[in-house]
């Protein structure tokens, strides 16, 4: 037995469990006792040719590996400078004495391996001073008597002993009867005296014996079988014999006994391995049997009756043939027709099993890492009936391919409920599968399967798990597995996650390892009872997809395994192994309606501000009036170059009603005539006595560089036929003409111009009017386009006489009009 570490000077190492695999099998006790701890600071001074202790070793280590050395004496003060040693390997040294005073400063020692040396005598006084030790291996020394010293009475705690020896007495191990020990492990392989019911003290549950295939071995086997509940024998080599006798004597007994019976490392022939397995099946106490790595010598040629047997559990691993050429047959329907309830045969490299010839007790199988392909279970190609109370089959890690066909080879049991078929190569075409309605774990890990296996599964399957498959789609519309709780798509190829319509139970789905880039959150209206998903490892876009999965997670009462750590961005490149937990975009970056308002918002308000600003300030007026007044400058330069129509005296003439004479007199004409600038005709003013006033009118108009008629509704209904009929007749003052100006008292709407006064229509519509503002502020721009509009330069003597020449002004044309009126 090993307590062994991996050693490493001065580093700080784990405990290396590979090394006890084999052994846990069998003594998981012991395993259990080193693996629960772990010594942290072993220093490693294995084959280093050392003679002695070396000295000033540090003073914090746990554990010091001697192993391999010329070391042949402890001395009392070798460990002295190791308070806290729990591990001490001494093994193959050539130790002959040990000091009583060796281990005095070492109190936590547990593990003392002193096997391989030359210890001659088993009193190990040195115990006295290690209380706690639990583990300690005295085999292969030069004593061959094995009795133990009273010292071996302190160490109460101990748990497991090695020993070796030619002779075993009676009294021998009277020093261990008060302790109750795990693990009693005999090397009696070269044993020559054996004193009947010399194990009787020893308080163990697991006696570990390697025979020596001799007639001794029949009183040390029967004894062990009496003291222990787990007897294991190691090195059984073709004994059924003495086996046989061991268990005859026993049946005999009263006393308590075994229960579980292991081999370990035997070699057998065929006709021995059936005798040997058939004494233990025969026994009425043995409720389960074990073999760990078994040769079968020779060839199996005959046909062995199948012994009944109160044996519950065989487990056959790691067995192996030398001879190939055998009736495998007889191998096959010798293990499968065993009646115990449950047979495991791993790790052996069979090929096949054959269908129990009737009934079969079988409960639960296990054949884990054979060599089988699906034709497993089937004699003539006929599906096996007779493994009706089977609940449990493991088939993992065989070479079994067609899925279908294997299913085929379950049809009849119909109390089976786990299925493992996981580490095969399987497959699935097509066709129908027959599963028993009663399978609800199915395990079909790591095969070649793809999406088309859920034509191909239990009816009421509850958990199945397809982790390291080559599943890339998966749409539940197409089968319904109304059972299902958990299933495991680990490992797999899925883009998305699957929706549950068709397995509407499920509560657990595991999609670890997939190719997940974004998560659409699709699935969370069928997948009604999910509460535990893992997501994690999967090469998550972070985008904006991802943000509703991150925001889901507190929304509903679904635990994610492996969260936070294992959910990390693969893309973006920027965002390359970022948490998920850390990844947060801006709410406005991923809503369009958010953005879109985001980018409108402003404009509206802007284009709404400057429509406003424009109403209260009346921007549009301002506009058409500084148009106004930039068109009318540039006719006045245009006009300078020209030369100033002959016969004009007034710059304008103002028309206008009577009612709004009380404007033109108080604002108009203050404002035009104010500083001599402008020359206004005004027919009441500059009347011409004898003249009818629509004579007066026009003559002021011909005299007149502009003129301006003051529009208001009044005037339009009073005033303006006297114009109509003289613009209809005069060319002169056609509608486009500058002539005219029309300031516009007030706002006149169309349709209170009345039909027949086409020209003033016409003439509002085509032509620019100017709006009198009621806003003081703007007057100051009012008057000085209605300036800008009348510039002229006009000779100033002709004031002198208005009244004069005023007659011989009006041309021909309107003398001839006038007579009409
Ligand atoms: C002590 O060392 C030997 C030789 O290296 C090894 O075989 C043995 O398992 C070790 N003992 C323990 C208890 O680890
Ligand atoms: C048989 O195997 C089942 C399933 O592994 C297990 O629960 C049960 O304890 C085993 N029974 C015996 C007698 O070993
Ligand atoms: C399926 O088998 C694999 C190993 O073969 C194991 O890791 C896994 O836990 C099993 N799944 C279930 C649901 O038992």
């Amino acid at each position: 037995m090993e307590c062994r570490l991996d050693f490493e000077r001065g580093n700080i190492v784990r405990r290396n469990s590979v090394i006890f695999i084999f052994w846990s099998l069998i003594i998981g006790s012991v395993q259990e006792l080193l693996l629960g701890k772990e010594w942290q600071y072993v220093l490693n001074y294995s084959s280093q040719g050392l003679t002695s202790i070396p000295r000033d070793l540090p003073s914090s280590a746990e554990g010091l590996d001697l192993s391999l050395n010329q070391i042949s004496k402890i001395n009392g003060d070798d460990f002295s400078s190791l308070p806290h040693l729990m591990f001490l390997n001494l093994s193959y040294n050539i130790i002959e004495n040990i000091s009583p005073e060796s281990f005095k400063s070492n109190p936590e020692l547990e593990c003392l391996d002193v096997s391989h040396n030359k210890i001659s005598n088993l009193s190990c006084d040195f115990l006295d001073f290690t209380p706690n030790l639990r583990y300690m291996d005295i085999s292969f020394n030069t004593y061959t008597g094995m009795t133990l010293g009273d010292a071996f009475r302190s160490v109460i705690q101990l748990e497991y002993i090695a020993l070796s020896g030619e002779i075993l007495l009676n009294k021998d191990f009277e020093s261990l009867a008060d302790i109750q020990l795990r693990t009693v492990f005999l090397q009696l392989q070269n044993l020559t005296h054996y004193e009947n019911t010399s194990l009787n003290c020893l308080n163990t549950q697991t006696v570990m014996i390697t025979v020596t295939n001799r007639q001794t071995d029949v009183e040390v086997i029967s004894d062990a079988l009496s003291i222990a509940e787990e007897v294991t024998l190691l090195s059984v080599k073709n004994t059924s014999d003495y086996l046989y006798q061991a268990f005859e004597i026993q049946k005999g007994q009263k006393k308590k006994k075994a229960s579980q019976f292991t081999f370990i490392n035997s070699e057998m022939s065929w006709g021995a391995a059936t005798d040997t397995l058939n004494v233990i099946l025969n026994s009425t106490f043995i409720k389960h049997l074990y073999a760990y790595g078994f040769v079968m010598l020779g060839s199996i040629w005959e046909k062995k009756p199948i012994p009944k047997t109160s044996v519950e559990s065989l487990t056959i691993r790691k067995a192996s043939v030398t001879n190939f050429f055998f009736f495998q047959g007889n191998l096959y329907d010798f293990f499968i027709n065993i009646m115990v309830k449950n047979l495991t045969i791993a790790e052996t490299p069979i090929i096949h099993m054959t269908c129990p010839q009737s009934l079969s007790t079988l409960q639960m199988l296990d054949f884990s890492y054979n060599s089988f392909s699906e034709s497993v279970f089937s004699k003539n190609e006929t599906d096996c009936n007779n493994l009706t109370n089977l609940n449990t089959l493991i088939l993992r890690g065989n070479q079994i391919q067609q899925i279908q066909k294997l299913s085929s080879r379950t049809k009849y049991m119909t109390s089976l409920k786990y299925l493992d078929l996981s580490s095969n190569s399987l497959k699935y075409e097509s066709g129908t599968c027959h599963w028993p309605d009663s399978i609800l774990t199915l395990n079909l890990s790591s095969n070649s399967l793809d999406h088309l296996v859920f034509n191909c599964l239990p009816k009421y399957v509850q958990i199945l798990d397809l982790q390291n498959n080559q599943i890339t789609t998966l749409s539940g519309d197409v089968f319904s597995l109304e059972a299902l709780i958990e299933l495991n798509l680990g490992s797999n190829r899925l883009l998305e996650i699957p929706h549950c319509e068709g397995f509407g139970k499920l509560g657990t789905m595991l999609l670890q390892d997939n190719s997940l880039y974004t998560v659409s959150l699709g699935f969370i209206h069928s997948c009604r009872n999910l509460t535990v998903m893992d997501v994690s490892n999967n090469p998550f876009m972070c985008t904006c997809n991802l943000k509703d999965f991150v925001s889901m997670k507190d929304q509903y009462q679904i635990e994610f395994l492996h969260w936070p750590l294992a959910y990390r961005c693969s893309y973006p490149e920027t965002l390359n192994g970022l948490l998920l937990k850390d990844f947060h975009l801006s709410e406005l970056s991923c809503n369009l309606i958010l953005l879109l308002a985001a980018i409108l918002c402003p404009i509206i308000i802007v284009t709404i501000a400057a429509t406003i600003l424009c109403i209260r300030l009346d921007i549009p007026w301002y506009l058409r009036m500084m148009w106004q007044w930039t068109q009318a400058k540039r006719r006045t330069v245009a006009i300078r170059h020209q030369d100033v129509p002959d016969g004009l005296l007034f710059h304008a003439f103002v028309s206008y009603s009577q009612h709004d004479s009380v404007w033109v007199k108080e604002s108009l004409l203050p404002n035009l005539e104010e500083d001599q600038s402008f020359r206004i005709c005004q027919h009441e003013r500059n009347f011409i006595p004898g003249k009818s006033i629509v004579e007066n009118i026009i003559s002021c108009i011909e005299k007149s560089y502009r003129s301006i008629f003051v529009l208001s509704t009044n005037f339009i209904q009073s005033e303006w036929c006297h114009y109509e009929l003289y613009f209809a007749h005069h060319q002169l003052l056609s509608e486009n003409s500058d002539k005219i100006i029309l300031i516009l008292l007030e706002p006149v709407p169309q349709y209170l111009i009345p039909s027949k006064f086409y020209k003033l229509k016409n003439m509002m519509t085509k032509k620019t009017y100017m709006e009198w503002p009621q806003d003081k502020n703007k007057h100051k721009l009012f008057w000085a386009n209605l300036r800008a509009a009348l510039q002229i330069d006009l000779p100033t003597e002709v004031m002198a006489e208005p009244n004069s020449d005023a007659e011989g002004l009006l041309n021909e044309d309107t003398q001839h009009m006038l007579n009409h009126l």
